[in-house]
């Protein structure tokens, strides 16, 4: 792990407050567990077995558990609009585990917030933190390779796509051949 860095709990985009998830956020951790179409390119979600209230719960434990954990390992950030208040996904940053000096970020977002630049506000920042307070020297995201959406997120962040490794990602139906991951980079 790089060097020293703030410890930071919340940061704020033009549009966007990026906070801490809580208890009280599991009716829209709910929410996105509960759509097929939302997890369907998740890695952890949606898994076969798994019911949306537990993977609601199963993701609600692990944001709020790592958010007490010092020096950060991972962040997951619940994304609010500044001018309404209404909670309307993640955003995340975590140390990838084996290889020093990289984050990775990755994003959420309900349907109908969609199609407004708020998931590439949100990474921006993301982005941003990893680089200037954690100390980050690369940063990184993963997504299925048929996640269109993301992947433009990626490239309008201007990472670059650095490899695909096929069936890397877990079918979510019986009988389906597993998602190839697509890794997209930025260094700083
Ligand atoms: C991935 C995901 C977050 C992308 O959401 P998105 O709305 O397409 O991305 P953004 O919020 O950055 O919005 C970009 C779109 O808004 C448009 N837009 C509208 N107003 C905008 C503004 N003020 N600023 C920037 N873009 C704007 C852009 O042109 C772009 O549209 P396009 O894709 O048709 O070109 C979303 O599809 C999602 O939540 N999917 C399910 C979960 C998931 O798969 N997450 C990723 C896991 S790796």
């Amino acid at each position: 792990m790089p060097k020293a860095y703030k410890e930071f709990d919340r940061l704020e985009t033009e549009r966007l407050t990026l906070r801490p998830f809580t208890e009280t956020d599991y009716p829209l951790i709910l929410r996105i567990s509960s759509d097929p179409k939302t997890t369907e390119y998740l890695y952890y979600w949606g898994r076969i077995g798994m019911t949306p209230e537990a993977d609601a719960q199963r993701f609600l434990d692990y944001a709020v558990k790592n958010w007490k954990k010092s020096p950060i390992r991972a962040r997951e950030f619940c994304l609010v609009l500044k001018d309404t208040g209404e909670a309307i996904g993640d955003g995340s940053v975590e140390w990838v585990e084996d290889e020093a000096g990289t984050a990775e970020i990755g994003w959420i977002l309900l349907p109908e917030y969609r199609g407004k630049g708020y998931a590439t506000e949100a990474g921006q920042e993301l982005m941003r933190a990893a680089f200037e307070i954690m100390g980050a020297e690369a940063v990184i995201a993963h997504c299925d390779s048929r996640n269109r959406p993301s992947r433009n997120v990626m490239e309008r962040l201007g990472m670059t796509l650095r490899n695909i490794e096929p069936e890397a990602r877990p079918a979510k139906r019986a009988g389906e051949k597993n998602g190839d991951e697509c890794t997209y980079e930025i260094t700083k």
